[in-house]
């Protein structure tokens, strides 16, 4: 008669692809029953963004088919997003298990855009997602979602900042403060990491699988707080193709290096330009400006999101093109980053869980095989999806 460890073994066989190992070493089935050779598990995928969730699923459904035996499957399939940073020596955000910077080298190649749109697409597969605009000279998200001023409140009991809740996320940017145009412009340094050390632990934020911080361009004082305060996930990049865009990304590149801030990948926004009349695709700012930096640099290419009037409208309107025309190509690009990213975060879970530094060099080797795959098929990541 089939027992459990012959079932066990079996599953065994099936390896997830982001994390390269198998599903029952890391701990993915969950709840085993087999009775008179009806079987019963719960497969646990690491997040429900997963870009091969249904690859894995049908694996797992292959693999039992083919045992001699169990003559009943009763497979239920969840997401429990791992914790893709360390939460020890942690300042009070215990309950956010990703932290993931957006930045970029020079100012206006999508970052508020990109972090939203990604944001919105992580938080449609199920995901907890939190969004911080980090960005307190210039904040851009309120009006990215039609949230206007004055909406920040605080919960007197807890002396903690309650995020507000738009469409399913939850949001703290300074924009919500009111008269920030004035007040931001005299703010330097010291005053600027304090505000936003405030936002990062004296929000209440309560339990989200991922916070996307939407970073001013450049190396300032915020992504260097950023950088410094608490243990982050890793930081994306996003670049646009030309190439004074993407000689600056490798600029802010270097300092997240330096600092030991494990790098998630890169996305180049406003990437090509498909001409609704005649169907063709036009690189109006170049191309290869995310390839040749993740080649460069060894880190993975996520993405690419068009140049996309629809997009832009979108931002200004404060209707996101994921949620004004979500079955949009636009939309499919901001939904396949977005896969691409929480896999990387995923990567950088499993690496914290095995007891290894996720910034150490065995990590950036394997980034850089992972990078090397799209690029041998001249395509980002994101394409894959
Ligand atoms: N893929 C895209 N297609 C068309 N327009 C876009 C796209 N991405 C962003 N935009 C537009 O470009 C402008 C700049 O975008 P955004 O504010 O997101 O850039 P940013 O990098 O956050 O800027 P900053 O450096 O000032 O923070 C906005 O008007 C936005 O709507
Ligand atoms: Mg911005």
């Amino acid at each position: 008669m089939v027992g459990v460890d012959q079932v066990l073994e079996r599953l065994a066989t099936v390896i997830d692809p982001d994390l390269k190992k198998d599903i029952v070493s890391m701990g993915m089935i969950k709840d085993l029953e087999l009775d008179s050779g009806r079987l019963k598990f719960t497969l646990e995928l690491t997040t429900p963004a997963c870009p091969f969730n249904d690859e894995i699923e049908r694996d797992v459904r292959e693999a039992v088919s083919g045992i001699e035996g169990v003559t009943d499957l009763d497979l239920s399939v969840t997401a429990k997003v791992m914790e893709g940073r360390s939460l020890e020596d942690d300042m009070g955000l215990k309950t956010v298990k990703n932290i993931i910077g957006v930045a970029s080298g020079k100012g206006g190649v999508g970052k508020s855009t990109v972090a939203l749109n990604l944001a919105l697409a992580l938080s449609r597969t199920g995901a907890s997602v939190g969004l911080l605009d980090a960005d307190i000279y210039g904040p851009s998200i309120p009006l990215m979602l039609g949230i206007k001023e004055g909406f920040m409140e605080v919960d007197e009991e807890k002396r903690k900042l309650r995020p507000t809740e738009s469409n399913g996320l939850h949001v703290v940017s300074f924009g919500f403060f009111g008269e920030q145009d004035i007040q931001a412009a005299i703010y330097r340094g010291p005053i600027i990491s304090g505000i936003l050390r405030q936002f990062l632990v004296d929000t209440d934020w309560s339990d989200l699988d991922y916070l996307i911080v939407d970073l001013p361009p450049g190396t300032g004082d915020i992504p260097l707080t950023l950088a410094q305060t608490i243990p982050i996930t890793g930081i994306l990049v996003v670049t646009t193709p030309q190439q004074v865009a993407s000689s600056v990304a490798v600029k802010a590149l270097g300092m997240f290096k330096k600092l030991n801030v494990p790098i998630l990948g890169i996305i180049e926004n406003m990437s090509a330009f498909e001409c609704p009349g005649c169907h063709e695709t036009h690189r109006v700012f170049g191309s290869g400006g995310a390839e040749r930096i993740s080649s460069e640099f060894g880190i993975p290419h996520l993405g690419d999101i068009p140049l996309n009037s629809g997009i832009m409208a979108g931002s200004d309107s404060g209707r996101p093109v994921m949620l004004e025309d979500p079955g949009s190509p636009s939309a499919r690009a901001f939904e396949s980053a977005a896969k691409n990213v929480a896999a990387q975060c995923s990567i950088l879970a499993a690496r914290i869980a095995a007891g290894e530094e996720p910034g150490a060099p065995e990590a950036e080797a394997q980034a850089q095989e992972q990078a090397a795959q799209p690029q041998q098929a001249g395509q980002a990541l994101g394409a894959r999806a």
